[in-house]
């Protein structure tokens, strides 16, 4: 087991009605004046942000509204949002929504403080020093922004959409109230759970060895979300199927899943190849929702990379699929190993599929034309070379594209 860091500092508020607690909270965290940040309108449907402010309220905290926030959150709306928490004076920023909401309350929480423009961070040119305190009201389990140490943005001038980390920006409070989950339209509870399964997966494909402890509960978490996610499609109101899937999804991605698995102790495990390759499409593309690119691209970056390491798969398709090589007299070893392993990536797509999720590219009304746009950004984010399990270069990266075809 390599040696590492493991920092979850969020206090996680999470139960049936809990949403009411919010301004309690955030009083109790020390939050006095809230900017409340919230996506573009499911909140204000169902009557979840009346209750978050009626809470704040009641625990003697003024607040203002930012909404908005579009999935894939831009870097011109966190340039107003910076401007408005400014002048209006706030000490906290609260998001009600999912990792869109709590990107860009983020992003803003760390831009107020800061002299230059928010972009810089993303652009490599500054670091996160400073941050206002952020906590959230969880509404979509799926990106675990809630306890993560990440904060994505596009930028639509320059087709971007890059990732910037730091401890800092862990919101200090998630309120995680499952029944707040029971409007969540089934593609967007499948795209949810199909990235928990890729935030699981990036870690568990990383270059060093085994892990018990952390490999089984990665297993054991994608088997609870494929047990779960049928039974919250059939009925979106089924109170335990929400909360383990809420649940799974900040476990996911807090690190939990990969502590002992990275080669830098005080960095995320993994290479996250899947992630770069699918935040190109969501860059270029703002209507795809990063879970369904990952649907896509996480089987076929699999495809693409396990003969690197096949033993790693195999203990992937018998842990999570029960699926184990076949050894008999006629069947070379090699071949039987490699029908359990696409056995298991063809399970593991089919799951994905058989929620409502693409199969291929094209069923997001994309071309195979616009792969060169998307490895020109690919490798401005990533240079020539990235990742870790296998190192991909940029004709990696156009074939396995390529391949999700
Ligand atoms: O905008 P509204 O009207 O609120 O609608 C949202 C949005 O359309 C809707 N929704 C959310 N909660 C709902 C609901 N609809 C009904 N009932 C509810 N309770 O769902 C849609 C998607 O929301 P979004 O926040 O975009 O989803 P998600 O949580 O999947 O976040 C995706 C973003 O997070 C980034 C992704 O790249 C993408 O930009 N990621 C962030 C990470 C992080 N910060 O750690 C890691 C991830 O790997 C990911 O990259
Ligand atoms: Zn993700």
């Amino acid at each position: 087991m390599n040696d590492f860091v493991f920092c979850s500092p969020t206090k996680f508020v999470f139960g049936r009605g809990y949403v009411d607690r919010t301004g309690a909270e955030l009083a109790g965290a020390g939050f006095k004046r809230v900017l409340v940040v919230f996506g573009q309108g499911s909140v204000v449907r169902s009557g979840l942000l009346e209750r978050v402010e009626q809470s704040l309220v009641d625990a003697g905290l003024s607040f203002v509204e930012c909404g908005g926030v579009r999935p894939n959150p831009e870097v011109e709306w966190v340039r107003a949002a910076i401007e408005k928490a400014r002048a209006e004076g706030v000490d906290g920023v609260l998001a009600v929504g999912g990792g869109s909401v709590i990107d860009a309350a983020k992003a803003t929480a760390f831009g107020v403080p800061y002299a230059g423009d928010v972009w810089d961070f993303f652009a490599k040119k500054a670091t996160v020093g400073e941050c206002l305190p952020i906590a959230a009201v969880l509404t979509i389990p799926a990106a675990g922004s809630e306890a993560s140490s990440s904060c994505v943005l596009s930028n639509d001038a320059e087709n971007r959409k890059v990732g910037t980390n730091g401890d800092v920006f862990r919101p200090r409070v998630a309120i995680m109230d499952p029944e707040v989950t029971f409007t969540l339209p089934a593609y967007q509870t499948a795209a949810g759970v199909t990235d928990m399964i890729a935030h699981i997966c990036e870690r568990y494909f990383s270059a060093v060895g085994e892990v018990p402890v952390t490999d089984n509960l990665a297993c054991g978490i994608i088997r609870a979300l494929m047990e779960m996610a049928p039974r919250a499609l059939a009925d979106p109101e089924d109170y335990e199927a929400r909360a383990n899937i809420m649940w799974a999804g900040t476990l996911a991605h807090n690190d939990l899943c990969g502590c002992g698995r990275s080669t830098n102790p005080t960095a995320r495990a993994g290479g996250w190849e899947s992630h770069a390759l699918e935040h190109e499409l969501s860059a270029h593309y703002p209507q795809v929702a990063h879970g369904a690119g990952l649907a896509v691209i996480l089987p076929a970056w699999m495809r693409y990379v396990w003969r690197t390491n096949p033993e790693r798969f195999l203990s992937f398709a018998d842990d999570v699929f029960g699926i184990e090589p076949v050894d008999d007299d006629f069947e070379p070893r090699e071949e039987a190993v490699a029908d359990a392993v696409e056995a298991a990536i063809d399970e593991l797509q089919m799951f994905f599929v058989g929620m409502g999720m693409p199969r291929v590219l094209g069923d997001f009304g994309v071309g195979p034309d616009c792969i060169d746009e998307l490895l020109a950004t690919l490798e401005k984010t990533k240079g020539s070379e990235f990742g870790q399990f296998r190192k991909l270069t940029m004709d990696d990266a156009r074939a396995i594209y390529e391949s999700a075809f």
